[in-house]
């Protein structure tokens, strides 16, 4: 069962939403570049960690505007109130996990996690490359986590978008 109202979620809370979402994605395909073009690791380096940034900003502000947060459209118990819950969690997992794994990657490596030469993430781990190769293939399957949650992510969105007709969009968007 769907109810429909009329609450949307507080600003703060759309505009972390769109800017970590376009600059994760936009991280996760230059990721996929990397291989054959090394150059763009300093980019994808600087994204990922204004993308870990914000997260934790992020999740800080959904802690301050909770009472503002309008309620899940699904019904409480339900299959879908339940996997809306457990995507929107691993989500979160992921958005701060994966980052986290990539500074811990460079850092085994032995290079700073830095945003754009102008300042770097302090350094956690000292260098250890047989580490950095296991951290990083971690970091990997986290990004490939990434992608599953995002397409069923988007795919819920395009159901309440198309077939319930219900508010989720607009409310985010
Ligand atoms: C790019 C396409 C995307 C679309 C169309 C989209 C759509 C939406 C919509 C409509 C909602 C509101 C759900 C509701 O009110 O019940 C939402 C919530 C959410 N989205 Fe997305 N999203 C996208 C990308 C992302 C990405 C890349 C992430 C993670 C990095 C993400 C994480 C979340 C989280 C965690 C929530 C729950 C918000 C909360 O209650 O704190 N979304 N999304
Ligand atoms: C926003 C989140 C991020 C996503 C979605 C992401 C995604 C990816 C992907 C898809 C790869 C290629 C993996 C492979 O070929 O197996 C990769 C590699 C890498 N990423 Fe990220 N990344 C993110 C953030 C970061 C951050 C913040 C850092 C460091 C500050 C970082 C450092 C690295 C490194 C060093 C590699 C190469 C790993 C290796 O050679 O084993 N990433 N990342």
């Amino acid at each position: 069962m769907s109810t429909v109202s009329t609450a949307k979620y507080p600003l703060s809370v759309k505009l972390f939403h769109s800017l970590i979402a376009l600059l994760m994605i936009a991280t996760l395909v230059i990721g996929w570049q990397l291989e054959d073009n090394e150059d763009l690791m300093g980019l994808h380096k600087s994204l990922g960690v204004t993308v870990f940034v914000l997260a934790v900003l992020r999740v800080v502000n959904r802690i301050r505007t909770k009472d503002s947060v309008p309620g899940s459209v699904n019904a409480v118990g339900s299959m879908q109130y339940l996997a809306e819950k457990t995507v929107h969690g691993l989500l979160y997992v992921v958005m701060l996990g994966v980052p986290f794994m990539g500074w811990l990657t460079s850092n085994a490596f032995g290079y700073p996690a830095s945003f754009f030469g102008l300042f770097n993430l302090p350094t956690l781990i000292g260098k250890n490359i047989d580490l950095a190769e296991q951290l990083g293939g971690l970091h990997g399957l986290g990004a490939d986590a990434f992608v599953v949650l995002l397409a069923l992510h988007v795919l819920g969105a395009i159901v309440h978008l198309i077939v319930s007709k219900d508010n989720v969009f607009k409310r985010m968007m």
